[in-house]
Parts: structure tokens; C-alpha cells; sequence
């Protein structure tokens, strides 16, 4: 049988803005994951202790359990151990904080997490400030927060230096771009604002927080090299604010009914995929693109935790 080497002149000669590639977080993650296991096997084999995550879930929420069922699974593929507390939604704020205070004291545990949201009658930062910053591997603690603006070491939130490891895993230039990052939480847009505008690599870029008080989103949007969707509104980010060849990064996860699902739901980016990938450069799908990496830059500040204690 003979084989033709056929050109893809379609590939060759579009503007550069056609050259779409995916952002594969899924692969990218896969990778982490393996080095840690490799890290992991190499500890193991020296009669060292393996790292131990413990998760606290209040609830039943949907997504909150599929994020607590993917973090217990990275973990076993990691070689992680891990312990999962779980709670009813009736859980007074004392039995959470006297847990905490148990994780904290508790030397087997590296670090741990607890799952947002909290019911309404819970104050998330009560919860928060009570753990321990040396175990807060999820890096929503003020300290650890504080730590980052000073570009000092400790915990980063796991999103955002999912994204950023995402970003230097595939060698994407980001010194002297201008980056419109769309949401201002406190555990995505606020951090990673931050961190793209410091003298870092990746980073050194121009940063526009931009939030639901923005005006001329669109025309911001459209002057940008790279655009973060961060907000948690489906589909918000459409082709006619994209300028060609940007960077699209999509952080929004949020489910929506789809009857041709097992499930009945489908998860729906913050970007409509669709029409906008054809103009970028790159971009990061939902699911499959920045989800995954949260996850392995979980495993990564796990790693860090007992390496911290000097285990
Ligand atoms: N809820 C949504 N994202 C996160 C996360 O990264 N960590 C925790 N603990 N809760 C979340």
C-alpha cells in the first residue's frame, strides 16, 4: 500500500488566528499527576511518608461532590492517601471548627480542604482563618493569600496556579501582553490577577480586572491578548469581543440540564466555544481545560505540604 504525504495547505497558509490550538488541561494534568507519582514511588521505596489529604464536604451539592470524588481520585493516582469527612448540611459551625482544629493537631494529615460553598448559616471565613496556614494547601487562608501578592513562598490557590502552570506548560508568551481577566473572586480572578502582573515568567503582563460594574466590557475584551473568564455565566464570552489570535482561558463550570445526558446535565464554560475558538490561537475547553489543572496543582501544594514539614 502506498502512502501520500498530502499537506494540509488549509493549515499552512490560514491567518495565524486560524491555527486554533487547544489548551488540553486534561493531558497537561495527567502529566503532573505522573510526575508526582513518580516523586511518590521514590519516597515510598525509602520507607518515607506518602502524603495525606483530608477533604471536608458539607452536603449534597452536585458539583461539590463530583470536584470531592475527582480530588479523592487524583489522589489515589498520585499515590496520595486520603480521608474524607463528610458532613449534613445541618452542621452547626462549632462541629466544623472543632474538626478543622482536630486537622490542624493531627500529624498524619499534610494538608487539607474544605469544600465551598458552606450553607448559608456557616461563615466561610471563620472557617477559613481557622485552619492551619501550613496545612491550607488549597491557599485560601489570608496569610497564604498575603504570602502570594509579596511573591513570597506558600501556598497559591489551586486555580489559579492551575492556569498559570497551564500557561507555562505550553509555552505561552504572557510579558508585556494585555490580560482581561472577567471575575474578581477571591480564589480565581482577585489571586491571578495579581500573580499575571508580577515580575514572574509566566506573568509580567498588563493586567484589567474586569467585574459586573465594568463598563465598555466589549471594547475592553476586544483590545486583549489574553482573556480569563472567571465569572460563572455560561456562554458569556462571545466571538465579538474577541480579537484574532487572543488567548482564551475558561474557568466557568457550571452545570445545565441536557437530556441526551446520562447524567441529565451537561458542564457549560463561561465561553461559547463554539463561535469564538475559530479566532483564537488557543484555547482551554470545558470540560477538559482548566478543571483538571485545579486538581493537580491541589496534588502540587500536597506534595509541598509534607516536603514543608521536611517529612
Ligand atoms: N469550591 C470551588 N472551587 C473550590 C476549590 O478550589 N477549593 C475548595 N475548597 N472549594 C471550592
Amino acid at each position: 500500500m502506498a502512502f501520500f504525504f498530502i499537506p494540509d495547505y488549509l493549515t499552512i497558509f490560514a491567518p495565524k488566528s486560524e491555527r486554533m490550538e487547544l489548551l488540553d488541561g486534561k493531558e497537561t494534568a495527567r502529566i503532573i499527576k505522573a510526575e508526582i507519582a513518580q516523586q511518590v514511588k521514590a519516597r515510598k521505596a525509602e520507607g518515607k511518608k506518602i502524603p495525606h489529604l483530608a477533604a471536608i464536604l458539607v452536603g449534597t451539592d452536585g458539583g461539590s461532590m463530583t470536584y470531592i470524588a475527582n480530588k479523592l481520585k487524583s489522589c489515589e493516582e498520585c499515590g496520595f492517601e486520603s480521608t474524607l469527612m463528610r458532613y449534613d448540611d445541618s452542621v452547626s459551625e462549632e462541629v466544623l471548627l472543632n474538626k478543622v482544629k482536630q486537622l490542624n493537631e493531627d500529624k498524619s494529615i499534610d494538608g487539607f480542604i474544605v469544600q465551598l460553598p458552606l450553607p448559608a448559616h456557616i461563615d466561610e471565613m471563620k472557617v477559613t482563618l481557622a485552619i492551619d496556614p501550613q496545612k491550607d494547601v488549597d491557599g485560601f487562608h489570608p496569610m497564604n493569600l498575603g504570602k502570594m501578592a509579596l511573591n513570597l513562598p506558600g501556598f497559591v490557590s489551586a486555580t489559579p496556579s492551575g492556569i498559570i502552570e497551564l500557561i507555562r506548560r505550553n509555552n505561552l508568551e504572557t510579558a508585556g501582553k494585555k490580560c482581561v481577566i472577567i471575575g474578581r473572586s477571591n480564589i480565581v480572578g482577585m489571586p491571578l490577577s495579581i500573580m499575571l502582573s508580577q515580575n514572574t515568567e509566566p506573568g509580567n503582563c498588563t493586567v484589567t480586572l474586569a467585574h459586573s460594574q465594568t463598563v465598555n466590557l466589549k471594547e475592553i475584551c476586544l483590545t486583549a491578548d489574553i482573556i480569563i473568564a472567571a465569572l460563572g455565566q455560561p456562554n458569556f464570552v462571545t466571538a465579538d469581543m474577541v480579537k484574532d489570535g487572543a488567548v482564551i482561558i475558561d474557568v466557568g463550570t457550571t452545570r445545565v440540564q441536557d437530556s441526551t445526558k446520562v447524567s441529565g446535565w451537561k458542564l457549560v464554560g463561561d465561553v461559547k466555544f463554539d463561535e469564538v475558538a475559530p479566532k483564537c490561537s488557543y484555547i482551554s475547553p470545558v470540560p477538559g481545560g482548566v478543571g483538571p489543572m485545579t486538581i493537580a496543582s491541589l496534588m502540587m501544594n500536597t506534595l509541598k505540604a509534607m516536603d514543608l514539614k521536611g517529612k
